[in-house]
């Protein structure tokens, strides 16, 4: 599972198709097409009071694909030595982030709303929610 898990750990930004029509615009995804798993759950996050953030953990194996559908919000990705911000504002890309990655979402605009495709059921106990933990986890991996 280590080398298996290693391969993808850079998230990416994912532009989906859009079909344009002046009765309005449309976007799909379908799994392992437009993104790289099996979708088992979607969750949104909407009504985020202003400076709050989200998030602030990583997954053991959960991947997943984050997509503004509506209003704007950056997510922030560590992987134990780099952090890098994604700002999302349009319905049309999403982020792909892989297993093992930390992760926080902030900057939410008014009327956001984050989409959440994921590639396992909720299971807690794939939650990492400490990051000196999150630390020795990285370390365990290599
Ligand atoms: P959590 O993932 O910790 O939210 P965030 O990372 O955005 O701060 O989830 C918040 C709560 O919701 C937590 O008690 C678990 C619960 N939850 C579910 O029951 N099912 C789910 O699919 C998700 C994503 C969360």
């Amino acid at each position: 599972m280590k080398n298996e898990t290693n391969i993808q750990k850079q998230p990416l930004l994912i532009h989906l198709p859009k079909i344009e029509d002046e009765r309005g615009n449309l976007t799909f995804i379908e799994e392992n097409n437009h993104i790289p798993f099996d979708i088992k759950r979607v969750y949104w996050i909407y009504d985020v009071p202003g400076g709050e953030q989200r998030g602030g953990h990583a997954f053991r194996m959960q991947h997943e694909f984050v997509v503004a559908l509506s209003g704007s919000f950056d997510v922030v990705i560590n992987d134990g030595n780099i952090e890098k911000r994604y700002h999302l504002n349009r319905s049309y890309f999403g982020l792909y982030i892989p297993n093992g990655l930390w992760r926080h979402i902030d900057n939410f605009s008014t009327n956001a709303v984050v989409m959440v495709l994921s590639s396992t059921s909720y299971n807690e106990t794939d939650y990492i929610r400490d990051f000196n933990e999150y630390l020795i986890f990285l370390a365990h991996e290599q």
